[in-house]
């Protein structure tokens, strides 16, 4: 069968000819439909973050998946369902008790292998097998859009660990940031804009750009980081009562805390690796404490997530999510799925149809 995949000697990402996964007891065969190419993809391909499984020379490529049950093998599932799968798997062989507890999401590293990115063969291939328990159910008439579900379901746990940071006291947010205009920023864009009064998104491009259309479409205001700098949202707009950091940018956790008001929370979703700068760890450690400030880290998510993100996939307007999903390639044209296009919002690799 067709894979999309990176070796370890090549760059960027190929076409592959690999054998079809026979489903294991327990697991189920899925016929891709649709699989997302986000920016933690990219990284996976810089060589920046994650890597191959121990013993294979490439990485079958692909977290964000939608499919359609081809053999459910006696596992609970029936062929014809259409399911999303999440990411994180056990290690070979192993378990451990985030995995006995349900939550995948909080294991440290190294007690986890993630499918597409860390230790394990993703998705974007014409099938995959899959543990039934990780397969979400989605109605048929959201296939299109399924791959959605993912991304969604990272902002479904950061907003819901970093919101309950916030209930020891009567809070009353009012206005939101997003750092960084990617699928993940603007589709959280969406959710936030339904909770607070005043959303505010932050790129880094010159107009006309159709990610700056989105953030006006929205009735976000647009900030743009060359102009102004996170730390300086106070004075040029104003504190934020929440912001979602989704860029990579490591400047970006510090300033954070200055674009803060009083009492508000952070939450950092970006993987940069090591990246050096000068800061003042006095003015971030006093900013913190003398206004009850919080700024949490947020990875990965499961079941749960996947399922509200599923609600929340529902109930988003056809409008967004046709300017969000601007490239749907076909596994032999994939470079176009991987191209550094700032046209480009979301590009998904297409295998199959409903
Ligand atoms: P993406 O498509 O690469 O989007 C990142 C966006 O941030 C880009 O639009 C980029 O703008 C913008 N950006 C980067 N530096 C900036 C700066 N200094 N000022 C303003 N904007 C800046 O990635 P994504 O898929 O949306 O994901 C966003 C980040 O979250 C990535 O680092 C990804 O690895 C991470 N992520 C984490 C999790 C998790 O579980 N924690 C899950 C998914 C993704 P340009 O395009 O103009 O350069
Ligand atoms: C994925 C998450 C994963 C994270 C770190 C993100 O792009 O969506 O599921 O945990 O990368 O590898
Ligand atoms: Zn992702």
């Amino acid at each position: 069968m067709k894979a999309i995949g990176v070796t370890r000697e090549g760059e960027g990402v190929e076409l592959l000819e690999v054998d079809r996964p026979a489903p294991a007891e327990g697991e189920a065969l899925v016929r891709t439909l649709r699989v997302g190419v986000d920016g933690t993809d990219h990284e996976v391909i810089a060589g920046s973050h994650g890597g191959s499984p121990q013993d294979s020379d490439y990485m079958i490529l692909g977290h964000e998946a939608v499919g359609v049950v081809e053999d459910g093998n006696g596992s609970g599932l029936e062929a014809g369902q259409v399911v999303v799968p999440t990411v994180r798997r056990k290690p070979d062989g192993e378990t451990n008790e985030y995995f006995r507890r349900g939550e995948p999401d909080m294991a440290p590293s190294g007690e986890y292998v993630e499918r597409g990115i860390v230790g394990e063969h993703g998705f974007m291939a014409e099938y995959f097998t899959s543990p039934a328990d990780t397969l979400v159910p989605i109605p048929d008439h959201l296939a299109d859009q399924g791959m959605l579900v993912e991304p969604i379901s990272i902002a479904e746990k950061a907003n819901e660990h970093a919101f309950s940071t916030r209930e020891p006291f009567e809070w009353r947010p009012e206005s939101a940031c997003v750092l960084g205009n990617g699928t993940l920023g603007l589709l959280t864009l969406w959710m936030l804009g339904r909770e607070f009064d005043r959303t505010y998104c932050v790129g880094r491009r010159d107009r006309p750009d159709p990610t700056i259309d989105v953030m006006d479409e929205l009735g976000a205001t647009y900030v743009d980081s060359r102009e102004t700098s996170v730390e300086e949202m106070p004075d040029a707009h104003e504190a934020v009562d929440y912001v979602f950091e989704a860029t990579g940018y490591a400047p970006h956790a510090v300033q954070t805390v200055h674009a803060l008001a009083p009492n508000g929370v952070g939450a950092l979703l970006g993987i940069p690796g090591s990246w050096e700068f000068e800061i003042d760890g006095g003015a971030v450690h006093e900013e913190i404490v003398l206004h009850n400030k919080c700024l949490i880290g947020t990875v990965n998510s499961h079941v749960k997530h996947f399922e509200a993100a599923v609600e929340t996939l529902d109930a988003m307007p056809s409008w967004l999510l046709e300017e969000l999903v601007t490239t749907v390639a076909t596994p032999e044209a994939v470079d176009q799925a991987f191209e550094d296009d700032n046209d480009q919002i979301k590009a998904v690799v297409e295998f199959d149809t409903l």
